[in-house]
């Protein structure tokens, strides 16, 4: 630090939200405070904060912070420097955040709803304003991804990006595989933890992870974010069948956001996906989330920590908070971009139609136990120019007369397989819907 800076007045910060995140990181500001002077050269105070309750009880010491219950005395207040947004949701947190820009304040988020959906009109004010929008908490907590992909990696041109980015989903995985529980009783313990989102179908099906996506690959390809063009599916189908059958063929069954580079276009995909379980990512359990990714110079990088909870993401946030302390003698224009590339030069790729995307497949389908039904199946199979990797036969249990057959596919592009599942369904001997789950190699 340099002479005379500890006498600085201290940054102030308004705060926007006293839940898990909000709670979390006044605890941290408070318990590192000597440690962030050190590294962000001048003091942070939160001076004002909202909340929609002020009678809860909070997980964080508020004594000597004004309280308010409307956000927008928050940002209007002048004493306020930077703003934390740590609301959540779409509606009042988009109208506070652009309030807050054009206050001239600048903001960290970890709302990657509306970064997500909305990036490109805040980022756009924020640019006309010369305001910061800092959004690391926005994507797998604690992990230090978007400064990995904006920054760490600036130098390569991304080929693809592969990760585990919601911590709840992965939570519910792995506690069904481990511990054979329930799917809702673990959902109910991640929302105990503050792992789940406000609304958890965001979790479980698979729209967190989307968001996050959008994120990651409008930073990876240099794009504007295009989250409406995210194929999106959660983990809700895959059963504790799936996940067994998965460990016996040497799988694991990951919920993966995908985006890849490709002479066709861009994809973008999250879903349930098999992995080699001898990839390190496999082996990514309970809240912790990992992103792979490649970039054509320095090859494979791999990134890992926790995905959710208060002091994880906090930890995020303080981090972007000191980065916008230091900036704040820096002119507008030497700042790091928003999205990494500078904003006339980001660029409109497409993005590749699900049809057209290309992967293995698992499927797991109940058939009369009769001879001849294998070599239906892999007729049709054959018909579709699909090739078969593997097939494995269940003995049913004694008594029942349904054989549980599961089929490895090779790489085939899925507008093959959407045919190929069409014909499955009108095989009379195959019983009840046949379960499909992509699978990947992440070579
Ligand atoms: P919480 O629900 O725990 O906290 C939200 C806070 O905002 C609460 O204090 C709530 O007040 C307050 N609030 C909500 N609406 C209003 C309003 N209209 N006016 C004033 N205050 C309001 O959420 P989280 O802390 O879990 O999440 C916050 C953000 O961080 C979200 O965008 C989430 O997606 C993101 N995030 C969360 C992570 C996690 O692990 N939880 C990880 C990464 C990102 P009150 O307490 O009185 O209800
Ligand atoms: N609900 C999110 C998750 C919080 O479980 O990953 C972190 O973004």
């Amino acid at each position: 630090m340099k002479e005379g800076e500890e006498n600085m007045e201290p940054v102030k910060v308004g705060l926007l939200g006293l839940g898990t995140v909000g709670g979390g990181t006044i605890n941290l500001l408070q318990e590192n405070a000597e440690e962030i002077m050190r590294r962000a050269g001048r003091g942070i105070e939160v001076i004002h904060a909202c909340a929609r309750d002020l009678n809860k009880p909070r997980i964080c010491d508020t004594e000597g912070i004004s309280l308010s219950t409307d956000p927008n005395e928050v940002v209007d207040n002048p004493d306020v420097d930077v703003i934390l947004e740590l609301i959540g949701g779409e509606g009042m947190a988009r109208d506070v955040m652009l309030r807050a820009i054009e206050n001239g304040k600048h903001i960290v988020t970890a709302n990657k709803a509306l970064i997500a959906k909305h990036g490109n009109e805040i980022f756009a004010a924020a640019e006309a304003r010369g305001v910061i929008v800092a959004f690391e908490a926005a994507v797998a907590g604690g992990i230090p991804i978007i400064k990995g992909l904006r920054e760490g990696l600036a130098a390569n041109r991304i080929e693809w990006l592969a990760g585990i980015i919601n911590g709840t989903g992965n939570f519910i995985l792995t506690e069904m595989r481990d511990e054979d529980r329930d799917f809702a009783d673990v959902l109910a313990e991640a929302q105990r933890l503050g792992y789940a989102e406000a609304d958890p179908t965001f979790d479980v099906e698979g729209i967190d992870a989307a968001h996050k996506l959008a994120i990651m690959a409008s930073i990876a390809f240099g794009m504007p974010l295009k989250f409406d063009r995210v194929y999106t599916e959660g983990i809700t189908h895959v059963t504790r069948d799936d996940v067994t059958f998965a460990e016996e063929l040497g799988y694991r069954i990951k919920h993966l956001g995908i985006a890849r580079r490709t002479w066709n276009g861009i994809e973008l995909r999250v879903h349930p996906t098999l992995i080699p379980e001898r990839q390190l990512i496999a082996n990514v359990d309970g809240v912790m989330n990992a992103v792979v990714v490649k970039g054509n110079m320095v090859g494979p990088t791999l990134y890992y920590g926790a995905g959710a909870g208060a002091e994880p993401t906090a930890s995020a946030v303080v981090a972007d908070l000191i980065d916008v302390v230091r900036a704040l003698s820096c002119a507008p224009e030497s700042r790091v971009p928003h999205l990494g590339v500078h904003p006339h030069a980001l660029a409109d790729e497409s993005i590749l139609a699900m049809d057209e995307v290309e992967t293995a497949y698992y499927l797991r389908m109940q058939v009369v136990d009769r001879p001849g039904v294998l070599a239906d199946l892999t007729r049709t199979f054959a018909d579709l120019e699909i090739s078969i990797e593997a097939v494995v036969q269940k003995e049913p249990p004694p008594g029942e007369s349904l054989v549980t057959i599961i089929l490895l596919t090779r790489t085939v592009q899925e507008r093959q397989m959407v045919k190929a599942m069409e014909m499955l369904g009108k095989m009379d001997a195959i019983f009840g819907d046949v379960t499909r789950i992509r699978l990947e190699y992440l070579q």
